[in-house]
């Protein structure tokens, strides 16, 4: 009826969703959109959604016209395209000719950047501007990262003289102050013990960033030097069992509890900061001292006062953060900062930020053709929006990178895991890959079947020249690493030209087994090439992966910033717990009755 107010006299629903399988969902989401282009050839003052641009239009018919009909075993012969398919930056290779894309697709991605003004938007994200809409707030995780001369302020404004990052070094040096005091001996635990466990207490971006960069260290040379006579674990589920296995060989006395948390209200964590204290205190007995020594927070500056009742010494064992630094773009602040470099000193971590401020310098400065998270980014929106691929995979040929998937899912899914533009206008394009991923070559004897012959997703190889520690047993005549890296270059090739009929009939194959062995191939991928994993390498891996994510957020017009969607879930808990104390209190016959029959059923069941 909307449609027919606005005398709309046809509408050409777009092809694309015509398609079979495509939900009902889709068709109301894009009659809905026609709406709203009609409503804009009435007003055109209001905002367009990107996919009515004509840059966006011309990539779909780019897509149709020459892409669809194109195969990368045949694109990956042509010498020009190669040569032109690759950028580096200090030490970091990115090779993206194994792209279902051409010259022309990335010069066409480019024109659509430009209209959606990426690199302004980029400046604004650098410059304090708060476009973080629906919270209100700055966005500023390259400020974690500054050197201290750098001036930053919170929405450009340099007249409240607020320059964060200058905060950000006074914190710094704060850190670095005391844990080099708890390394030194000089900080001592209740009892007098030095204090040689660390249990990092957070979830989410105040759990899997700190963790990504710990199983990096925990193998490195320099990390395994300096983390001698340490342990560092991290306690994120509620499940009592994680409590269990991180503190069940742990000497109270000489552990050091790092709750982190920006909120200081997650529920998750708060129970497990509560249970930890419980611990301290059932060892060392319930004296405000005990916590005093052991017990310290890394939360939001907002939060000072929830630290304070929780009978932690605000002056010296409370590190802050600010609002503009999101959850999962924490890592660099105190979230990180203080249990990596407990475990490892702190030039390591520093080593880490310069390696992200690396990345930073580059993705602000190099024009976008040569750009690499820029190129991700566009990359990334190309295989989602338009050819449809609707995971995406990160394959880190390196062990020591085991939990950079988690972390890249959490940082990825919870920034554009999202529908709506600046403006509320709900998209009708694909936004927000699934991403999953595994060490190589683990993955390889895992998910690659379907990687291979099942749905197409597109993959990130990572690797490097030099392993952190090589492997050359006697008589054989490549290292471990030259075997693991053999397939870190093999599979790309593997699923950009898969294997042809002919190809497999040449082998001998019986006639009816070609079918079930052919490679249809054609499936994109890029490849990362580092010289070594260390810290500084870490930094820049993960500069990368927030800019990418960035730049998707950026062209698909939605807000990667805020994460209102794991709200919900937390409001029904909520009940549930209300049900449950209920239900505890009262004597057995006590029937819960919740929202629905079905969630009645189940909990009474429970
Ligand atoms: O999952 C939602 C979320 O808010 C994340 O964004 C955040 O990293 C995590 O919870 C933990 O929040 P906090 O650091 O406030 O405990």
């Amino acid at each position: 009826s909307k449609v027919r107010n606005l005398q709309v006299p046809q509408i050409n629903l777009p092809t694309r969703i015509a398609q079979p399988g495509v939900g009902l969902d889709h068709h109301h989401r894009a009659i809905k959109n026609l709406v709203h282009e009609r409503i804009l050839q009435r007003h055109p003052d209001k905002p367009q959604l990107v996919s009515a641009k004509p840059e966006w239009k011309r990539l779909e018919e780019h897509l149709k016209s020459e892409i669809d009909q194109s195969h990368l075993r045949d694109l990956l012969q042509d010498e020009h395209r190669s040569q032109n398919m690759f950028a580096e930056h200090d030490g970091v290779y990115l090779d993206y000719s194994r792209q279902r894309a051409t010259l022309k697709t990335m010069d066409l991605l480019q024109d659509l950047a430009k209209t959606q003004k990426l690199e302004d938007r980029i400046q604004d994200m650098v410059t304090g501007k708060k476009i973080n809409f629906t919270e209100k707030r700055a966005v500023l995780h390259t400020a974690l990262r500054a050197d201290r001369s750098e001036k930053i302020y919170v929405d450009d404004d340099a007249e409240t003289n607020h320059n964060v990052v200058e905060e950000v070094h006074q914190v710094l040096d704060q850190i670095k102050f005391f844990t080099e005091g708890v390394r030194n001996g000089d900080i001592l635990g209740y009892t007098g013990r030095r204090l040689r466990n660390i249990i990092s207490v957070g979830i989410g971006g105040s759990y899997l960033g700190p963790e990504f960069l710990h199983e990096v260290l925990k193998t490195e040379p320099d990390g395994v030097n300096s983390a001698l006579g340490y342990n560092l674990r991290f306690l994120a589920n509620v499940d009592p069992i994680d409590v269990e296995r991180t503190c069940a060989d742990l000497d109270p006395e000489e552990t050091l509890i790092v709750i982190v948390s920006k909120t200081f209200t997650t529920a998750e964590t708060m129970l497990n900061a509560r249970a930890m204290r419980q611990w301290l205190w059932d060892f060392m007995g319930n004296d405000k001292d005990v916590v005093r020594k052991h017990v310290v927070a890394c939360a939001s500056i907002s939060s000072v006062d929830k630290v304070k009742e929780f009978g932690i010494d605000t002056e010296h064992y409370f590190f802050k953060f600010w609002d503009w630094v999101g959850g999962r773009y924490s890592v660099c602040s105190a979230v990180g900062a203080v249990p990596i470099s407990l475990m490892y000193g702190f030039d390591l971590f520093e080593q880490f930020l310069k390696g992200a401020q690396s990345v930073d310098k580059h993705f602000i400065t190099a024009p976008m053709e040569k750009n690499i998270p820029i190129i991700m980014g566009l990359l990334g929106v190309w295989n989602h929006s338009f050819l449809g691929y609707k995971t995406r995979t990160t394959l880190p040929y390196a062990e020591a990178l085991l939990r950079l998937p988690s972390h890249i899912q959490q940082l990825d899914m919870e920034s554009n895991g999202k529908v709506m533009t600046k403006h509320g206008i709900e998209v009708d394009y694909a936004v927000g890959e699934i991403d999953f991923g595994e060490p190589g070559t683990n993955g390889q004897h895992s998910f690659f079947q379907l990687l291979h012959m099942g749905q197409t997703a597109p993959c990130d190889f990572i690797g490097f020249c030099q392993s952190q520690h090589d492997l050359c047993l006697d008589g054989e005549s490549l290292s471990s690493h030259d075997e693991l890296m053999a397939n870190f270059f093999a599979q790309p090739d593997a699923l950009a030209n898969g294997k042809t009929e002919d190809e497999v009939r040449a082998e001998g194959i019986e006639e009816e087994l070609i079918p079930h062995r052919t490679f249809k191939g054609n499936r994109p991928s890029v490849s990362l090439l580092m010289p070594k994993l260390t810290a500084y390498a870490a930094g820049q891996i993960l500069a990368i992966y927030e800019h990418r994510t960035a730049v998707q957020g950026f062209i698909w017009d939605i807000n990667s910033f805020d994460q209102w969607g794991v709200e919900l879930g937390k409001q029904l808990a909520d009940n549930v717990k209300s049900q449950l104390i209920d239900a505890r209190k009262s004597d057995e016959d006590h029937v819960i009755k919740a929202s629905n029959p079905s969630s009645t059923r189940i909990l009474n069941y429970y």
